[in-house]
């Protein structure tokens, strides 16, 4: 097997304050499906650009609800991967010597943190936090787990479809909606100066699983170039940022994240 370039096992080595830049790339190995993967598009007939918007939302509440709450179910059905666990790993090891691994997600799953990490900022929200549509209200609710277990199949998307926004407790008059950044939204303020101040400041970001083309949050790599830093891409495919990563390995999440935090580093380093 080839190996890593050695600079960038010494990189890997050195950094003490280092970012993890994460996209659905980085669950699909979860069996949570990305979205612009032609081969595994989320829910085929549907599509984050059609359901994740404020008109959807006010077109249909009861379809974009549904969506979300099948997502979340399916999310509860899958577990973290071996790429999850690296990067736990290596938060903490850092951690215990003084430097620090920081996640910034775009994903909107636990998975980061079932997988041991504690995540910096999810720059896009997460599945599992909830507001009221007319007060900002933030409400508890379980979406609950797929009727059979399994979740993400057709008849439990069928039984989701059914179930409406619950109605908000605080101001009796909004529903329920998804704690989710929707395509035109602002991201939250705080989660993003975090992610920005984080990348200017690292000695090493690894970019995992994102295909590069959603704002702002595809402009934070560079962020990290510009103060200096070396970028690892890891993408079994090229991106819009592959030619200015520092390096990129064309490999998974789950199989390239323990082999580079491994220390013997031995792993195909194709390029
Ligand atoms: N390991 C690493 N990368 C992978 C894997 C894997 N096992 N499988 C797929 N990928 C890569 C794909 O090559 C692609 O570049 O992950 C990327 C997934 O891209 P997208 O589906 O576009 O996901 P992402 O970049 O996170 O989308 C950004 O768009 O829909 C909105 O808000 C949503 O946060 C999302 C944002």
């Amino acid at each position: 097997t080839g190996t890593f370039d050695p600079d960038l096992l010494d990189a890997v080595a050195s950094a003490q304050h280092v970012v993890a830049l994460t996209g659905a790339g980085m669950s699909a190995e979860s069996g949570v499906p990305t979205f612009r993967d032609a081969q595994t598009g989320l829910w085929e007939q549907y599509s984050a650009e059609d359901l994740a918007t404020e008109d959807a939302w006010l077109a249909d509440r009861n379809l974009v609800w549904s969506w979300y709450q099948w997502r979340a179910r399916l999310v509860r059905a899958c577990e973290p991967n071996a790429g999850h666990r690296a990067l736990g790993e290596w938060q903490t090891r850092l951690r215990d010597s003084g430097g620090r691994l920081e996640v910034v997600t775009q994903n909107v799953d636990d998975l980061h943190e079932r997988g041991g990490a504690e995540v910096l900022s999810h720059l896009h929200g997460s599945l599992f936090e909830f507001r009221c549509d007319e007060c900002s209200e933030p409400a508890e609710h379980d979406p609950g787990v797929a009727a059979d277990g399994r979740a993400g199949s057709d008849e439990d998307l069928t039984e989701t479809l059914a179930s409406p926004p619950p109605a908000c407790a605080s101001c009796r008059i909004g529903r329920l909606r998804p704690g989710i950044v929707w395509f035109g939204e602002m991201l939250p303020v705080d989660a993003f100066d975090r992610a920005q101040d984080a990348l200017a400041e690292c000695d090493l970001a690894v970019v995992i699983g994102t295909s590069g083309i959603v704002q702002p949050a595809a402009a934070l790599p560079y962020v990290a170039l510009g103060n200096g830093a070396p970028v690892i891409e890891i993408n079994p495919a090229e991106t819009p940022f592959t030619d200015h990563a520092t390096w990129h390995l064309d490999g998974t999440a789950a199989t390239t994240l323990p082999q580079l935090i491994s220390t013997d580093g031995a792993a195909p380093h194709r390029r």
